[in-house]
């Protein structure tokens, strides 16, 4: 694996297309044990999300059904700034199990966001499935419930993730170069 530049900045390999595989696999045993008999709704938070909910929907084995939203951020008036509303759920979710598939939580800002809108539906129970998950960057008070990786606070791209809307094909995930040698 090699480097690899976009909009000048230059990432270098960090977790592979292998890894990544294996550790959604894991995760889609564990959701299979805690989910069975149930028919929990996936609800995949786009762009980002889509490869990790592609790969962890075909690898659970439960009558799942998937659905897709996603977030429009605009500029609220009040002094939260940054305000996220929930796109295109049209699924009733009142009764049902949620897992909020996610590709990464950072700040955990949008994450809480939809999960405390799922909540005012009247679900069963709504819980985080994340590929990705910088603690040291947390500022709200959420906890993922299944996590592909905790990494350090540092900027990543690929499967899935963007640099301004591109680098989301990369098969494996790609770590921001800190120094240029
Ligand atoms: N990469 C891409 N998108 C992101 C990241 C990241 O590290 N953190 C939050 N959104
Ligand atoms: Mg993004």
């Amino acid at each position: 694996m090699k480097e690899v530049k976009y909009n000048g900045l230059t990432f270098e390999p960090y977790i592979t297309r292998e890894k990544i595989q294996a550790r959604i696999e894991e995760l889609a045993k564990e959701i299979t044990a805690r989910y069975a008999g149930r028919k929990p709704l996936f609800l995949c938070v786009l762009n980002g999300a889509f490869p990790f909910a592609s790969e962890l929907f075909l690898n659970v084995e439960l009558d799942a059904e998937i659905s897709f939203v996603r977030l429009k951020s605009y500029e609220g008036t009040s002094t939260t700034g940054v305000v996220k509303e929930v796109m295109g759920l049209t699924e009733d979710i009142s009764g049902r199990p949620v897992i909020v598939v996610e590709d990464i939580v950072d700040t955990g800002n949008t994450i809480k966001r939809l999960v405390d809108d799922l909540k005012g539906k009247n679900p069963a129970e709504v819980k985080i499935a994340t590929l990705l998950f910088k603690p040291e960057s947390l500022r709200c008070d959420v906890t993922p419930d299944y996590v592909g990786f905790s990494i350090p606070p540092k900027f990543i791209i690929g499967y899935g993730l963007d640099l301004d809307g591109l680098a989301r094909n990369l098969k494996d995930i790609y770590v921001l170069k800190e120094n240029a040698d």
